[in-house]
């Protein structure tokens, strides 16, 4: 699969829709779209206009993420997009980081498991210079941001987008206006430019129709996606969720992870995702980071930590009562 195709060519590339179709639908929407728009929003087209239901649309793109997964392998020689060396971190006396060493490959999707208090979310803040380590080094490319101003860690900070763990919206700006956060805060487009990114994005997450609503009157699922069309507005260049599915049903669940799918197959993103959907979350990523006491137990493959011998590894996946981790 050649992943620098447009979403409309690998969908023809694998037979999902004809050429006709999709160069019907591309017409379709010059009437009423910009470039960038136009190629993120094909599929939403495709749907409207008959050619592929929603679900298989999904399916889809999953079943290319899935061939492109299967392929993946780490290279060594490539420069990651975010590194921390030897990074301790202390924290009410516990050494909650303990030495980490860690590479998070680019324009890829990473997901960093783990026990509940092992330090996830922790690296996390480190990853964005929300939190300074007491030891070691943080790198964003070849930045260094220990030693960055603060206008150079402004700069830095403006290619993410971070979900914190717990969604947070905020509860008294409706679903448009939170959307629209960002862009306010970060850029000086009008309102006009601002209206259409947003509906864009609450385009892509399935929210159209719900702009007016607040935060209390939206069920879980939805505050889940109006918060992911949030962090993904400012078409940020890394994308940090910390646990986009936690309290959410198993369908539910699904639903975002086909979404954070279909984001990344569109947008290829730098994608880091903490979750605690294990083992579902190695289909839905091409890397995987174990963590435990604050170390790095496992790096590499999503398809090959499975396979890892590690008894914490194996007790983790497994979700068993008995082994290495003392739980009762
Ligand atoms: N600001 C803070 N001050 C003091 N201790 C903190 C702070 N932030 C985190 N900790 C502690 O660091 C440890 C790791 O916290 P962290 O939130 O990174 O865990 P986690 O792996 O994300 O867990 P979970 O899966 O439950 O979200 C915990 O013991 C936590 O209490
Ligand atoms: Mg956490």
């Amino acid at each position: 699969m050649n992943s620098s195709l447009s979403v409309g060519r690998q969908l023809v590339a694998n037979g999902c829709i004809t050429d006709n179709e999709l160069n019907n639908a591309l017409q379709h929407q010059q009437k009423w779209q910009s470039n960038s728009a136009k190629e993120h929003l094909v599929g939403r087209t495709l749907v409207e206009m008959g050619y592929i239901t929603q679900s298989a649309l999904l399916e889809c793109l999953y079943q290319q993420f899935k061939l492109e997964r299967e392929a993946y392998v780490v290279d060594s020689q490539a420069q990651p997009i975010i590194r921390l060396e030897q990074v301790v971190k202390i924290l009410d006396g516990r050494r909650v980081l303990d030495a980490v060493d860690l590479s998070i490959p680019a324009n890829r999707v990473t997901a960093i498991i783990g026990m509940s208090g092992g330090g996830k979310s922790v690296i996390l803040k480190h990853m964005v210079g929300l939190m300074k380590p007491d030891q070691g080094t943080v790198w964003v490319g070849d930045q260094p941001l220990g030693k960055l101003s603060g206008r150079e860690l402004t700069r830095i900070r403006n290619r993410f987008s971070l979900l914190f763990q717990g969604g947070a919206l905020f509860d008294s700006l409706n679903v448009y206006d939170n959307v629209a956060f960002p862009l306010r805060e970060k850029t000086k487009w009008t309102e006009i430019e601002i209206r259409s990114r947003v509906m864009q994005c609450l385009e892509e997450v399935n929210l159209v129709g719900m702009e007016r609503k607040y935060p209390d009157e939206l069920s879980g699922g939805m505050m889940k996606r109006a918060a992911l069309a949030r962090a993904m507005v400012t078409d940020p260049e890394i994308v940090l969720l910390d646990e986009p599915t936690a309290g959410l049903d198993p369908i539910i669940e699904n639903a975002i992870h086909y979404l954070i799918c279909d984001t990344f197959m569109r947008a290829r993103y730098t994608m880091v995702l903490i979750s605690h959907a294990v083992p579902e979350i190695f289909n839905w990523c091409h890397h995987v980071i174990v963590l435990h006491r604050g170390k790095v137990l496992f790096s590499g493959p999503s398809r090959e930590v499975s396979a890892s011998q590690d008894p914490v590894i194996q007790q983790f996946i497994r979700g068993e009562i008995d082994g290495p981790i003392q739980v009762i």
